[in-house]
């Protein structure tokens, strides 16, 4: 933003800061990718609270600035819970599950109701912890753990860092207690620890402990380094009003509130209350479903668990809730279960075997990780010989052995990993020692270092370990990076072995000959390959910066910094603050950046990575006179692919020419080129006005500049210079990198 086209009237400046530091809060927290670092995050998001302390009538309390708690607290406070958060009674069988249906009709007979119909919602179970949200007001007052169910803890300073959470509910009753699950992703979970073992910090053991350790820290800061989820499963407490709080509080009993819900919140039962909270910005789980049999009810608690290894989070059962409200008041609950309700257990995915031996696997910069070699075992259908111990604090904490028996589990997608040694093994006098980090590289023998601020032991031989140069070259060689097909893991470990290679430069010195006398390559497939490889030398300049394997040098991160500095000899001269210059580079990352380039040896890949063709620069794009700023304050969005043109083409070509190239379409959209399939952001465009133009307008824009999107003489309006075809899906990735910061 210049400063020109700041607002200067306080209110309009503070809404505008509301917008900016929310939109930037997402592309943080729930893409996971930001467009400006945190130095540019912190300054907007100081300008909001300086000007909101200065005007407290501005300060809403739906204002991002009012997400993050202030000073880190000493210790969480207890809460006692108004009405007791409640357990679940378990099913594992289909007779299980029939008893517990028996067991209502009793119970309902019982209170006159023969013959009750039940409709059921059968909702995943997701492994996280609970949360209950109290509003009043319709403003998030405060957010608390179950702790035992009747106390927990307030984590209101972190809750509110998490954008699922709606800080503000439109039309909600004086008091409204939502419950849910705080969870995390398992692509969070994923990125989250691969983060922090790049920063030598010790990785979590599951998505349910990194989740639960992330609410329960004090400093709202540290929480909110692992992106948590949250969704809605329940109404707790309501009140129409303050007063009608405590006089319902004299007749909840033992059943609960749910009929109180129900008229307060003006639905007959849980499905229609949770969609009365989806309605009101709540995340509902979108595969909620109801049934009306048990028979149905079961059917769908077995797809579940069919699909289980397929979903996004981690879930460890089902539950199956009767949606009518009168018949769950009735119902009521037996010690801490409700009767109502019950949760469909997926049986465990643990086993128990012998650990042979504990071995360490050399990672891409040289951190030694340790894998456990376990007996095969078959977990829930699957073998496992090999599981990880995650790294050396972790293997010190589970104090598991070779020779002992050990609890093996494998969860969601994630690698089976070792959980601790089965029940008495640690007791028994005869176990072997713990296991050490090797004192040498376990691949190239060179002594290890352990760097004070890392958990990881190291290898120090950069570039000479062949564990290092495998690792490196199957990322280069990867989908993300280079994309060479009929090279994987398998056929990189060969060359190495056979010494042809040892660095991506020299795969480009590759012949077929030498491709004919490895395993598995007969004449079409070495030919391929090296059409392959040529193939590569056309990859944009940001995936070479990626696929080389740079410390902190993540895809995105690759793509900024390409558009930044525009060629490998400009990065390579930029100082630390530069770097730090560039969207998404904190002064960490800049000074490790700075390092690794000056690195002797890493130049020379990219010297012979050049000399050998490859794109070491941005592409001047047509009609840019190299001065960048042709599309100055242009903000364009693309979807679809284009006919010629890749993604990464036309992002590069816009962001050459000065423009800022974002993934959503708002208002402030300047343009969207829209190829095949595009779907969504299309609509949305035209929705909102925003001119639309295909590849050749794309073209015709960098050559020309704006100009181009100005309405013609009589339109009121731009017509699309080319329309796209209609399609069901966007087919979108996220092209989301920006130019520089304005
Ligand atoms: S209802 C009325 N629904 O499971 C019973 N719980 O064992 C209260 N959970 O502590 C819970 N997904 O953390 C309910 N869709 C869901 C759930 C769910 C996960 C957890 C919750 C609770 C535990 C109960």
């Amino acid at each position: 933003m210049t400063p020109s086209d700041r607002s200067e009237d306080p209110a309009a400046r503070a809404a505008e800061l509301r917008e900016i530091v929310s939109h930037h809060r997402r592309r943080y927290y729930e893409q996971d990718d930001p467009e400006i670092g945190d130095d540019e995050y912190d300054a907007l998001f100081t300008e909001l609270e300086t000007l909101e302390r200065d005007h407290p009538e501005l300060a809403l309390p739906d204002s991002p600035t009012q997400r993050v708690g202030g000073t880190p607290l000493d210790k969480l406070t207890k809460v006692q819970h108004e009405q007791p958060m409640l357990s679940l009674a378990n099913a594992r069988t289909e007779d299980e599950l029939r008893g517990w249906t028996d067991r209502m009709r009793t119970h309902l007979a019982r209170e006159g109701i023969s013959d009750p119909s039940f409709r059921f919602v059968i909702e995943p179970k997701v492994d996280g912890l609970a949360m209950s949200l109290r509003y009043e007001d319709g403003v998030l007052v405060r957010a608390a753990t179950r702790g035992d169910g009747e106390v927990g803890e307030d984590v209101t300073h972190n809750v509110r860092t998490i954008p699922d959470v709606p800080l503000h509910v439109p039309d909600a009753p004086a008091v409204l207690e939502v419950r849910g699950e705080i969870y995390i992703k398992l692509a969070d979970f994923r990125k989250v620890n691969e983060k922090r073992a790049a920063r030598g910090e010790s990785t979590f053991m599951n998505p349910r402990n990194s989740a639960a350790g992330a609410i329960r820290q004090l400093d709202p800061k540290a929480a909110k380094e692992r992106p948590l989820s949250f969704w809605a499963y329940g109404v707790g407490v309501v009140a129409a009003s303050e007063g009608a709080e405590a006089e319902q509080e004299g007749r909840q009993g033992a059943a609960g509130t749910s009929a109180s819900v129900g008229e307060v919140l003006g639905v007959g039962g849980h499905h229609a209350t949770l969609m009365w909270l989806k309605e009101r910005g709540f995340p509902v789980n979108d595969e909620i479903s109801v049934a009306d049999t048990v028979e149905d009810a079961l059917r769908t608690c077995e797809g579940w668990e069919e699909r289980r290894d397929r979903l996004a989070f981690e879930i460890d059962g089902v539950v199956v809730k009767v949606d009518d409200f009168e018949l769950q008041r009735r119902l009521g609950s037996v010690g801490r279960d409700p009767r109502w309700a019950i949760a469909w257990k997926f049986p465990p995915r643990t086993a128990v075997t012998l650990l042979k031996d504990v071995i360490w696997s050399v990672g891409k910069f040289g951190d030694l990780h340790p894998y456990a070699v376990l007996e095969p075992v078959n977990v829930s259908g699957v073998t496992v010989s090999q599981a990880t111990l995650h790294n050396e604090e972790d293997l010190e904490r589970k104090d598991v052995r070779p020779g002992d028996r050990v609890i093996v589990l494998r969860a969601g997608d994630v690698i089976p990993q070792v959980v601790s040694p089965a029940p008495h093994e640690a007791e028994r006098d005869d176990r072997q020692p713990k296991p050490a980090p090797p004192a040498e590289c376990p691949r190239c023998g060179t002594p290890t270092e352990k760097p004070a601020d890392s958990v990881f032991t190291r290898c120090p031989n950069r570039g000479g370990c062949p564990g290092q140069q495998w690792q490196l070259l199957r990322h280069y060689v990867g989908r993300q990076a280079m994309d060479i097909e009929g090279l994987g893991e398998k056929q990189v470990a060969q060359l190495l072995e056979k010494g042809l290679v040892t660095n991506a430069a020299d795969l480009y010195d590759l012949t077929k000959e030498q491709l004919l006398e490895l395993e598995g390559y007969g004449e079409v497939s070495a030919s391929r390959t090296v059409a392959a490889i040529e193939a590569s030398k056309e990859r944009p300049f940001a995936r070479v910066l990626y696929g080389v394997g740079i410390e902190e040098v993540g895809e995105i991160t690759g793509r900024n910094l390409a558009a930044r500095f525009r060629t490998i000899d400009a990065l390579r001269a930029a100082q630390p603050e530069q770097l730090a210059d560039t969207p998404g580079v904190g002064e960490k990352m800049a000074r490790i950046i700075h390092e690794r380039l000056a690195d002797p040896a890493v130049g020379e890949v990219f010297d012979r990575l050049r000399a050998a063709g490859l794109q070491l620069e941005v592409p001047q794009a047509e009609g840019d006179a190299g001065d960048n700023t042709l599309l100055e304050g242009l903000t364009a969005v693309l979807t679809g692919t284009l006919p010629s043109l890749t993604r990464e083409d036309a992002t590069q070509r816009l962001l050459a020419a000065g423009a800022r190239v974002t993934s959503s379409v708002s208002k402030k959209t300047g343009v969207v080129v829209a190829g095949e399939a595009a779907g969504s952001k299309l609509e949305k465009a035209e929705r909102l006005g925003v001119p639309v133009l295909d590849e050749e307008g794309l073209l015709r824009l960098l050559r020309e500049g704006p100009s181009v999107l100005a309405p013609e003489e009589g339109e009121d309006e731009l017509q699309p210079d080319g329309q796209a075809p209609d399609a069901a899906v966007d087919a979108d990735s996220e092209a989301g990198v920006e130019a520089p910061g304005d």
